[in-house]
């Protein structure tokens, strides 16, 4: 819970989520929440935040998520009721087959698409009812995104796409080069701050994209294949990098992953399949050899 002045009235909101105008006076609340989101290394974890307002049990709620896309006169759904429940502080892999409806899944906890029903929380926010600006918010002070392509922008520099969405959070150029450069040693690519992608391993792409999820030290990093296009001993590395995050910063991980070796790490495995949950695992009652399924190499 947190508590925010409005500048006007002085009224006392006490809040656990976003608030964009005094329910009083109607004042514009946006500059009180920029200034409580914004990052005060003294008080916060500096790669991750565990918790910027609020002490709920669960990070992310969905509840009866429905994703149906429209492909002419065809309906095609991708989610089919998915309830899920994820603990601040979790390491989630998310496992189905090709097609079962995993990056739309993330790209409903990541405020990237609506569903078509149903409801995703955000720390009890409810992500259905915020306008554009609160949602962009949310995206940039909560959410670090990983993705399979890695996504990197090719004409910027290592550190300059590590750095980028530091601009949207509002730091200053001296703030967004120290961090940028703490995140990138953090990676061990304190001597590649002026690569730019073609001039990096893919695995070492990986870890700019690992860094830039960290700017804005969220409290949860959204993975959808991470390791996807990557070889073994490489996705191995970024596997126990997020995992090393995850540990030191606090910060949930949420992955989607084709890949057995995540298992290991996970404190829990949802199978979905069909656009539904189809079962879910608790890393302690795992009794599986990570290399004798799939024909992979033993970890
Ligand atoms: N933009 C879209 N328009 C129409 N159908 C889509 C769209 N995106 C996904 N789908 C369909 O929704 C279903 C789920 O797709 P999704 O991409 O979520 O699967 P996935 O589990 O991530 O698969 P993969 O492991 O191959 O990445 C698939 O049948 C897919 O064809
Ligand atoms: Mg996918």
């Amino acid at each position: 819970m947190a508590k925010i002045e409005c500048p006007k009235c002085n009224k006392v909101i006490e809040t656990t989520g976003l608030v964009t105008v005094c329910p009083d006076c109607g004042q514009d609340m946006r500059g009180v929440m920029e200034r409580l989101g914004s990052i005060d290394e003294d008080n916060r974890p500096k790669l991750g935040r565990n918790d910027s307002m609020t002490t709920h049990e669960y990070i992310v709620r969905t509840r009866n998520l429905w994703k149906v896309y429209q492909m002419g006169d065809v309906e095609v759904p991708a989610l089919r009721g998915v309830d899920i429940d994820i603990r601040r502080g979790e390491y989630l892999s998310i496992m189905g087959p090709s097609g079962s409806g995993k990056s739309t899944l993330f790209n409903m906890v990541g405020g990237l698409d609506k569903p078509s029903e149903g409801s995703c929380f955000i720390e009890e926010v409810d992500m259905g009812q915020l306008d554009a600006f609160e949602l962009a918010w949310l995206r940039c002070r909560k959410i670090g995104y990983i993705f399979q392509s890695f996504n990197l922008i090719p004409v910027m520099t290592a550190l300059e796409n590590v750095t980028l969405p530091m601009i949207f959070a509002g730091m200053t150029s001296d703030e967004m080069l120290e961090r940028g450069q703490f995140l990138l040693d953090v990676v061990g690519l304190g001597d590649r701050l002026h690569h730019k992608p073609f001039e990096l391993s893919g695995g070492q792409q990986q870890r700019v994209a690992v860094a830039r999820a960290l700017a804005n030290a969220p409290a949860i990093i959204l993975a959808d294949e991470p390791t996807g296009n990557l070889d073994l001993q490489t996705g191995k590395e970024i596997i126990e990098l997020l995992r090393r995050l995850n540990r030191e910063s606090e910060t949930t991980i949420i992955s989607a992953t084709h890949d057995l070796k995540m298992i290991d790490v996970s404190d829990r495995i949802v199978h979905i399949r069909d656009g539904q949950v189809e079962r879910i695992d608790n890393r302690a009652d795992i009794d599986l050899k990570i290399g004798t399924m799939d024909g992979q190499e033993e970890v």
